[in-house]
C-alpha cells in the first residue's frame, strides 16, 4: 500500500507481526479465548469500515445507528470516496471517524472490535484473514471469497483464533427465510425431487474500454492487491464484476445470494457430487470474459439443483419496493430472482429481498405461504449482537463457504470447457480434471498471499 510507503514485504510482514501482537492483547480476543462474551447492548463495539462504497454506505447507517456501535475509521483506497460516509457518521456519532487508506492502521488498533470489508472480491479473502489474525471480528461482504481454497482458509482463520465472521448473505437473517426452511423439513412438500434457482436479470451489450490514467487520489496497485498487477483500466474500475481476477460475473455477484438462501432452506446440504455449467455470450456477443447466460446442473443426489443466471433478460424483474418492504406477492414467472422448489405433494416458490414465499398445488392453489421484509435490519444487528456474545452468526463463514463455492464450482466447469466436474467434497477437489484444480486457488501477487497456514 504505496500510500503508508511501505513495501510489499513489509506488508506481509507487517500482518504477520500484527498477528501475534494484536491477537494476543485485543480485548475481544481475550474474551473469546474464555469463552465468555458481554451480551449487554451498553457494551461499546468499536468498527472500521474497509471499502466506503455504495455497499459500505448501506453499512455504515446501518449499523452505526445500532446502540453502543461506533465507527472509528473509515477506510478506502481512492480519496474520493467516502466522504458522504464520513459526513453521516459525524453527525450520528460523538467521535468523527478518521479516514484511512490502509486497513492495516485498523487492524493495529486495540481499540477497534471488528471491520466490516466492503471491498470487491478479490480482497474479501485477505483482509478477512488478516483481520482474524488481529483479533478482530469480521462483516464480509458477498461474495465472500474470489475462489474455493480461500473459503476454506476464511474458516480455518474464523476458528483458529476465534473469530465472529458474518457474510453478507443477508437473507439468513430473514425471518421468512427460516420458516421456509422449517416449512421444507416439516415434509409438506413431500420428497423434494428438483430445485430450480433463477437470477435472470437485464443487460445489454458489454463493451471494453481503453486503459488510461490513474485518477487523482486511487491507489490503484493496492486496489488491485491480490490479483494480477495490470495498467489501469476505467471499465475494470468501475465495474469489476465481469472479470474472473475480481469477482465472476453476475452468478457470483447475484445469483450468490439465490444460491446461499436456497441452501439454507434445504438445510445446508454440503458439497454437490458434481456440477455442469453451459453457457455463452450469444444474447448480445458482449466480448467479455463472464458468460451473460449460465445454466448450472449440481447433483445432490437425492435431487437435482439447476441455476440460470445471466443478464439478458430485461423483462424479467428483481422484486420492487411494494415486494421487498410492503405486503404485495411477487408475480413469479416474470421475477428475476425466484427459486422454485418442487416436492412429490406440492411446490414452493421462494424469494429473496424479504419477498417471503408461497407454496401452491393443482391451478396455481396457495395452501401456505409467509411474507417477508427486506433483511439488512435483522442481518447487521445479528453482527453487532454477536461481537458481544460470541455467539455463530447467522451467515457464519462455514455456512456461507459450501454456497459461494457453488458460484466457484460453476465457474470453473464453464471456463475448463463446459465440463461435468466431479468434486471430492472433503478434500474440496476434482477427481477427474487437473485443469479445474488448477482453478481452486488464485496466484496470488507477491506480497498479498494468504498463507497456507493461516
Ligand atoms: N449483500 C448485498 O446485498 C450487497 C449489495 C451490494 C454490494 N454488495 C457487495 O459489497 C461489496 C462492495 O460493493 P459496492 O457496490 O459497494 O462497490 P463499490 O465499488 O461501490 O465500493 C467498493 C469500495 O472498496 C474500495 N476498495 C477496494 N480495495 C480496497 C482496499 N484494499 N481497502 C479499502 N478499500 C478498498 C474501492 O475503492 C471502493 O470505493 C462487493 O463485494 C459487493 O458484491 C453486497
Amino acid at each position: 500500500m504505496s500510500t503508508l510507503s511501505l513495501s510489499r514485504r513489509q506488508f506481509l510482514a507487517g500482518s504477520a507481526a500484527t498477528v501475534a501482537a494484536s491477537a494476543a492483547s485485543s480485548t475481544t480476543a481475550a474474551r473469546a479465548a474464555s469463552g465468555a462474551g458481554d451480551s449487554a447492548p451498553s457494551r461499546r463495539v468499536v468498527l472500521a469500515l474497509i471499502g466506503a462504497g455504495g455497499r459500505g454506505s448501506n453499512h455504515a447507517a446501518g449499523m452505526s445507528r445500532l446502540p453502543g456501535v461506533e465507527f472509528k475509521y473509515v477506510c478506502d483506497v481512492w480519496k474520493d470516496r467516502g466522504d458522504g460516509i464520513l459526513k453521516d457518521l459525524t453527525r450520528v456519532q460523538k467521535r468523527a471517524p478518521r479516514r484511512i487508506s490502509d486497513l492495516r492502521v485498523a487492524l493495529d488498533d486495540r481499540e477497534v472490535d471488528g471491520v466490516v470489508i466492503a471491498t470487491p472480491e478479490h480482497w474479501h479473502a485477505l483482509a478477512t484473514v488478516m483481520a482474524c489474525q488481529a483479533g478482530k471480528d469480521v462483516y464480509v461482504e458477498k461474495n465472500p471469497c474470489n475462489a474455493i481454497w480461500e473459503g476454506r482458509k476464511m474458516v480455518e482463520a474464523a476458528r483458529k483464533y476465534g473469530r465472529i465472521v458474518q457474510v453478507g448473505f443477508q437473507n439468513r437473517s430473514g425471518p421468512y427465510a427460516a420458516s421456509a426452511r422449517d416449512y421444507l423439513a416439516s415434509g409438506k412438500l413431500g420428497n423434494i425431487v428438483h430445485v430450480k434457482v433463477y437470477n435472470m436479470l437485464e443487460g445489454s451489450r458489454w463493451e471494453p474500454v481503453p486503459d488510461g490514467p490513474v485518477p487523482a487520489g486511487l491507489d490503484w496497485d493496492a486496489w488491485l492487491g491480490p490479483a494480477p498487477k495490470v495498467p489501469y483500466n476505467p471499465g475494470r474500475h468501475a465495474n469489476w464484476h465481469p472479470w474472473w481476477d475480481y469477482k465472476g460475473g453476475t452468478l457470483a455477484d447475484d445469483a450468490s445470494h439465490q444460491l446461499d438462501l436456497t441452501r439454507m432452506v434445504l438445510g445446508d446440504p454440503g458439497h454437490p457430487r458434481s456440477v455442469l455449467c453451459t453457457g455463452s455470450n450469444h444474447a448480445f456477443g458482449s466480448k467479455r470474459e463472464v458468460p451473460e447466460f449460465q445454466c448450472i446442473t449440481y447433483d445432490y443426489g437425492t435431487y437435482t439443483m439447476t441455476c440460470e443466471s445471466g443478464n439478458a433478460t430485461p423483462y424479467l424483474r428483481k422484486f420492487p419496493g411494494e415486494v421487498r418492504y410492503g405486503n404485495q406477492w411477487p408475480h413469479w414467472p416474470t421475477s428475476a430472482t425466484r427459486v422454485e422448489i418442487y416436492g412429490t405433494k406440492a411446490m414452493m416458490y421462494l424469494g429473496r429481498h424479504g419477498c417471503g414465499w408461497q407454496v401452491v398445488v393443482e391451478g396455481g392453489r396457495v395452501i401456505d405461504q409467509d411474507k417477508g421484509y427486506f433483511p439488512d435490519k435483522w442481518h447487521q444487528p445479528n453482527f453487532i449482537d454477536c461481537i458481544r456474545s460470541r455467539k455463530t452468526p447467522n451467515a457464519d463463514i462455514a455456512l456461507a463457504h459450501p454456497s459461494a463455492c457453488l458460484v466457484h464450482l460453476a465457474n470453473i466447469s464453464y471456463r475448463v470447457g463446459q465440463k461435468q466436474l466431479f468434486f471430492d467434497p472433503v478434500r474440496e477437489r476434482f477427481t477427474n480434471s487437473t485443469a479445474a484444480n488448477g482453478l481452486l486457488k488464485p496466484a496470488y501477487r507477491k506480497g498479498y498471499r494468504i498463507p497456507d497456514t493461516v
